[in-house]
């Protein structure tokens, strides 16, 4: 395959980081193209743990070449503090790594509405990142953001910045009571940034374009999952890009018809960061003992991760809006102790039967999980390297997830290492 879209399929956290790493040694091209650094994607080497947030997980890769797409919205500060953190470990990225001059840029006044809006929603918040993620993507459709090409324009953002500031200083002040941005501070600090940023930048659609005609492997990598998607997650508990397989052709402006295959990524079980209805969620004690064994703590905020049974219902409706031609499943060993393993199958809402994903927030609220139980195979899997090797109950609750879900499975994750994956060939 040369064009393949790497999508997470529940509410994010699926483990992309991983399945990234073992693809993109397959891949001349990594890109990003939806999201900011409120992803958080972690890669364990040997004894080496690396959490990246805005650079492709593939930089890891020495062959590969990493772009950030017009889609991404780019917290300059943030790659910066990144770019430092690989090169002081050994990570070149100079002359590798390309950021799109159409992406937008996140600015300090977009990360304070963030935390002021959310401070102010009180118990109906979001529960955001705080990183100024939808703030900056309400500005690119207001028509007010400020793009990397205008940064590096002088007289151009000079006036967007003057407009821009305009408009956050009125809100801040009226209506957070807050103290306005001063614009020559900002503009400084920005003009200092514009020479840094310059040696990265390039029309990446272009980049992309040429390496499409050269049959490069392009791997297009998700941030988030596609049920915190702008328009098919779980609205408005959702973050604010298209974090489904769409977003890759409008966030990197490569041609839809070259894409020939549509990874999903998924959780042997659930998990959740954030606000919103989660049908499948376990009970406290179970909750508590997989957020310990899957240590399920958000990589970007640290927050617990809420955590539940497979939600067959949920992984459906992500085969059916991103087109998913495999998945991998992740984490299975965290159910290796369990006596007994739920899965939802469908969702009962009063006296009806659903088994599509609702966009109704209430129904989904009130929806009960249906589940169908098996038996656990309490017997680690940590050293698994062939579907083989797998004690036959986790061969037949995986069977039932691809019977449940439509697609077949293509990796199984037993652990974090890069090491601990088994790569499904033929049937489970
Ligand atoms: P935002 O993206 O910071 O605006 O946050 C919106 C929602 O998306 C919140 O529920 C976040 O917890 C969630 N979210 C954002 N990024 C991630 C991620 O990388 N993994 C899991 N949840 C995320």
């Amino acid at each position: 395959m040369s064009h393949t879209i790497l999508i997470g399929a529940q509410w994010g956290d699926e483990g992309k980081g991983k399945v990234i790493d073992v693809l993109a040694q397959k891949s001349d091209y990594i890109v990003r193209y939806q999201g900011g650094n409120n992803a958080g994607h972690t890669v364990r080497i040997a004894s080496n743990k690396f959490v990246l947030h805005h650079i492709p997980s593939g930089i890891l890769n020495p062959k590969s070449r990493c772009i950030i797409g017009n889609g991404v919205v780019l917290d300059l500060d943030a790659f910066f503090d990144e770019v430092k953190m690989l090169e002081s470990r050994g990570v070149s990225v100079r002359g590798r790594l390309f950021v799109s001059d159409r992406a937008h840029i996140i600015f300090p006044y977009h990360r304070l509405l963030d935390q002021l809006r959310e401070e102010r929603k009180g118990a109906g918040k979001i529960g955001t990142t705080k990183r100024g993620i939808g703030p900056c993507y309400a500005d690119k459709a207001s028509r007010l953001g400020i793009r990397i090409c205008d940064l590096l324009n002088p007289r151009v953002f000079q006036r967007r910045l003057a407009e821009a500031l305009e408009e956050k200083n009125e809100l801040l002040k009226k209506i957070y009571h807050y103290k306005p941005y001063s614009f020559e501070a900002l503009h400084k600090s920005y003009a200092f940034l514009r020479s840094k940023i310059k040696p990265f930048v390039c029309d990446t659609h272009l980049l992309l374009e040429e390496a499409g005609r050269k049959k490069k492997r392009i791997l297009f990598e998700g941030a988030q999952g596609t049920l915190l998607d702008l328009d098919h997650g779980t609205y408005p508990y959702v973050t604010s890009s298209s974090a489904t397989a769409g977003g890759a052709i409008s966030g990197s402006g490569v041609n839809p018809s070259k894409i020939d295959g549509v990874i999903g990524v998924v959780k042997a079980y659930t998990t959740r960061v954030g606000e919103g209805p989660f049908p499948t969620v376990f009970p406290k004690a179970l909750l508590k003992k997989i957020q310990t064994l899957g240590e399920e703590f958000g990589a970007t905020t640290g927050r617990p991760r809420r955590c539940g049974w497979f939600d067959a219902v949920v992984v459906r409706h992500a085969v059916c809006v991103n087109g998913l031609t495999k998945v991998a499943v992740m984490k299975l060993d965290v159910l290796d102790t369990l006596p007994e393993i739920k899965i939802g199958v469908a969702y009962q809402c009063q006296k009806k039967k659903i088994y599509h994903f609702p966009a109704d927030l209430e129904i989904l609220e009130k929806a009960v999980p249906i589940y169908e139980t098996m038996p656990g195979w309490q017997t680690p899997t940590t050293a698994a390297r062939k579907v083989g090797d797998l004690p036959k109950n986790a061969r037949n609750y995986l069977l039932r997830l691809e019977q449940l879900i439509g697609v077949p499975i293509w990796i199984i994750s037993v652990g974090s290492d890069r090491s601990q994956t088994i790569v499904v060939n033929g049937k489970l």
